[in-house]
């Protein structure tokens, strides 16, 4: 048996085995759907943006015209973006009852996208702008409806709320914001029950998400990271994995149907 084969088992015996697993996504599940990381070198964000205080909600207030004219980019190769095998694994492990939740960082809604039901978003998503003065919600299609564009390029930025005239940003979280209450909760009741936490594509460095993975290790549950680069948590997993997720996570498929047809012989 290939490494990869070998590790792939270790995982599907240890989904069989949990009575409560969750996973954890960062960026790196969405790079194979051809979306760029934070961190990755060379290709990830921090690397190939000039100013990256422009994904501060500081430097978003200060100036929403940049913002918009690098987010414009990224919203457009989001939103071309298809799920890869990544998202198509948890879906079908979500429909198996071999995964719980998904507790994303992403905003791609490719989760969703590949038939995932139970996501949290706590980084919020790219599917709605809000209003910064009076709190209306938009989705994309409204606020392109009403100013008669048909496409998020053909905008003026940065775009204005319909009722009040005020700045729409996004609903999705920038640094020095807070997470969203309802999500926040959400996966920490999910982190509560989690007997295993398999973390996919996350460099698990940003707060507070970089705090998720002990709550689970305190709570008696364990890890297994699936990322090309170290973590904080390697040294606690239980299993990492340096794979591109979409190849393991279909092999990991592969066994667990493997496993589930020898039970059933
Ligand atoms: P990062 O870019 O920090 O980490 C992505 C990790 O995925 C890296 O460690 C890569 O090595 C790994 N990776 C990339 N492609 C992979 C692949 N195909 N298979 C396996 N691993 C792969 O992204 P996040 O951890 O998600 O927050 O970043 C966390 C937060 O930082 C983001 O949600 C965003 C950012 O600031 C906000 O915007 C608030």
């Amino acid at each position: 048996m290939k490494k990869i084969q070998r590790q792939a088992k270790e995982v599907a015996e240890s989904l069989l085995e949990s009575k409560y697993a969750v996973a954890l996504t960062g960026a790196g599940a969405s790079t194979e759907s051809g979306i760029p990381d934070f961190r990755s070198p060379g290709s990830g964000l921090w690397e190939t943006t000039d100013d990256i205080s422009v994904f501060t909600f500081m430097g978003f207030r200060k100036e929403p015209e940049k913002f918009y004219r690098l987010g414009t980019q990224i919203f457009e190769t989001v939103s071309r973006a298809k799920p890869n095998l990544t998202h198509y694994a948890l879906a079908e492990l979500e429909r198996l009852g071999l995964i719980k939740s998904i507790i994303t960082q992403n905003v791609d809604s490719l989760h969703q996208k590949a038939g995932s039901k139970n996501v949290i978003e706590v980084h919020g998503h790219l599917r709605e702008l809000e209003c910064l003065s009076c709190g209306a919600k938009y989705s994309m299609g409204e606020i392109l409806r009403h100013y008669g564009k048909n496409h998020v390029s053909e905008f003026e930025v940065p775009p204005r709320c319909p009722s009040c005239g005020g700045l729409l940003k996004p609903t999705i979280v920038l640094f020095g914001e807070k997470l969203p209450h309802d999500e926040f909760g959400k996966a920490m009741e999910e982190l509560k029950k989690a007997d295993l936490l398999l973390i996919i594509g996350s460099s698990l460095l940003v707060h507070p998400v970089n705090s998720f993975p002990m709550k689970v290790i305190e709570n008696g549950g364990e890890l297994i990271i699936i990322n090309l680069q170290r973590t904080p948590y390697d040294s606690l997993a239980s299993l990492v994995v340096r794979e591109k997720s979409g190849v393991f996570m279909k092999e990991v498929l592969h066994q667990v149907h493997n496993l589930l047809l020898q039970k059933k012989l």
